[in-house]
């Protein structure tokens, strides 16, 4: 357990050598209480335990007969605070032995307490007395004038007894048993240390990984923020050219520059339809990126939302009429008023109204149905309990369609910008997958919430709910 002088070579090396090891930390005083307490118990010498710095860590013994009564004599008590100073002071040999005598013939054993070539603390054994001791030596007797010498000698008779080389052994047995305890102690330090050790390190790391994600995240986030101007500011600058080609296309085919030939009319109304479906792309990715900068604001005013409803199925009905899709309003009695911008609610429901037909086969059903719901609770929550709450109530809409449906696992992800399902499926039906990720930004800037719910037996149910602000309820 002796360590050599070489430098420290590795981490545990440098962990062992650089500890200040104190017996305190090593061993706990209870352990050593109990050591001491068993050997007084079994050899019934007195023993104390001390740190490096004296501080008296374990006590197992009485006090002397004898010490108690010389106690009481005003010099007898200096002697003895002197003798016991000096038991402490004593510094043991090479060996780790000292003894230490006391005026009344007995005796004091120090025993150095090393650990690791180092010297932790000692231990003090005794008093005790020679087993051939049997009259007060005249120091004893000389201690003090009040000193009754016939007590005294009573007293000191008393004393425990052993022999030097008993004494030898039993300290010898204390330092094995120290030893062991050390070891272990040490053992567990070092443990401990060592954990702490990697812990701190794990920390470290974690700590840099943590800022190079922050790093990257900052990056990503301003790359992000350059992408959505960059979307703005093109956008922007393509609707204007656009405009001018759909209302010359218009003009053309409206034979305002000279009659057209039916063939060349063809042309004209291509070029105006793809113009217009471009001039809804651009459209999105501008309302995209006024969404994602944060700088498209809401005009909140008192909105009948069962007016914006109908407005937005009569707007697609050309197109549902074309597609035989029947369109269905079913609206639940009277819907409160919402604080809110009608003209992007109606973008929200067109562009679901719009998926709905795009993505069922001809002749189906696209039905919308609108209710007051409690909000923040589960479509089936019964309006009467939602009537005990008005702060917290909603207006939920529900757009459900017979189409091709939407599998669990890309639910969420619907939601993202340009993303489709199925691109073989956009190039038939075409878009761009903006769409959706609008329809979540402008409910969300209301407040609401939209989930998507399969439609039994096939279709897929948008649910898009809308809470009603405390001041815009009807009186
Ligand atoms: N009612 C629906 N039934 C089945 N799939 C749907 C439905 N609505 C949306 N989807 C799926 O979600 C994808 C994203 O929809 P989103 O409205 O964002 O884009 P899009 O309709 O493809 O294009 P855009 O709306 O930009 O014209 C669609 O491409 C489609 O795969
Ligand atoms: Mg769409």
């Amino acid at each position: 357990m002796t360590t050599g002088q070489r430098a420290p070579d590795s981490d545990l090396e440098t962990l062992t050598l650089g500890l200040a090891l104190r017996l305190e930390e090593l061993v706990a005083r209870e352990s050593l209480t109990e050591l001491v307490r068993s050997m007084y118990a079994l050899f019934g010498i007195p023993v104390r335990v001390f740190a490096g710095d004296g501080t008296l860590l374990a006590d197992a013994s009485t006090e002397q007969p004898l010490c108690h009564y010389v106690n009481t004599l005003r010099q007898g008590a200096s002697a003895c605070s002197q003798t016991v100073l000096g038991a402490k002071r004593k510094e043991p040999d090479a060996h780790g032995d000292a003894t230490h005598a006391c005026f009344s013939g007995a005796v004091y054993r120090v025993v150095a307490i090393d650990y690791d070539g180092r010297r932790l603390g000692k231990a003090i054994l005794g008093p005790y007395l020679a087993p051939e001791v049997d009259a007060a030596p005249s120091a004893l007797l000389a201690v003090d004038p009040a000193l009754d010498p016939t007590r005294a000698r009573d007293l000191l008779l008393r004393m425990p007894r052993a022999r030097e080389d008993a004494v030898a052994l039993i300290a010898d047995h204390l330092r094995c048993a120290l030893d062991l305890i050390l070891f272990a102690g040490h053992k567990a330090l070092l443990t401990s240390q060592m954990h702490l050790a990697t812990v701190r390190e794990s920390y470290r790391e974690l700590s840099e990984k943590n800022q190079r994600l922050q790093e990257a995240f900052d990056r990503l986030k301003e790359l992000d923020r350059l992408k959505s101007n960059f979307l703005g500011t093109v956008s922007h600058e393509l609707r204007t050219p656009l405009t001018s080609i759909i209302g010359y296309s218009e003009m053309l085919g409206e034979g305002i520059a000279g009659p057209l030939q039916d063939e060349q009319k063809d042309f004209v109304q291509t070029i105006r339809d793809k113009g217009e479906q471009l001039l809804v792309l651009i459209s999105g990715l501008l309302d995209m990126s006024k969404l994602e900068s944060g700088t498209m604001s809401l005009r909140r005013t008192r909105t009948d939302l069962e007016g914006v409803l109908e407005d937005a199925v009569a707007t697609l009905l050309p197109l549902a009429r074309k597609r035989s899709i029947e369109v269905v309003l079913d609206v639940a009695g009277p819907l409160p008023e919402l604080r809110a911008d009608g003209e992007r609610l109606r973008q929200v429901f067109l562009n679901l109204i719009d998926n709905a037909m795009k993505f069922s086969g001809e002749r189906s059903t696209v039905r919308l149905s609108a209710r007051t719901v409690a909000f923040g609770d589960g479509p089936e929550e019964d309006e009467g309990l939602s009537l005990l709450a008005p702060a917290r109530q909603a207006i939920e809409v529900r757009v459900a369609d017979r189409g091709i449906g939407i599998a669990p696992d890309v639910r969420s992800r619907v939601f993202d910008p340009f993303y489709q399902v199925d691109s073989s499926s956009t190039r038939e039906y075409g878009g761009a997958g903006l769409g959706l990720s609008i329809v979540k930004r402008l409910v969300e800037a209301h407040g609401g919430t939209v989930f998507i719910e399969p439609n039994d037996p096939s279709g897929t149910v948008f649910v898009v709910t809308i809470p009603i602000e405390v001041e815009s309820q009807p009186k």
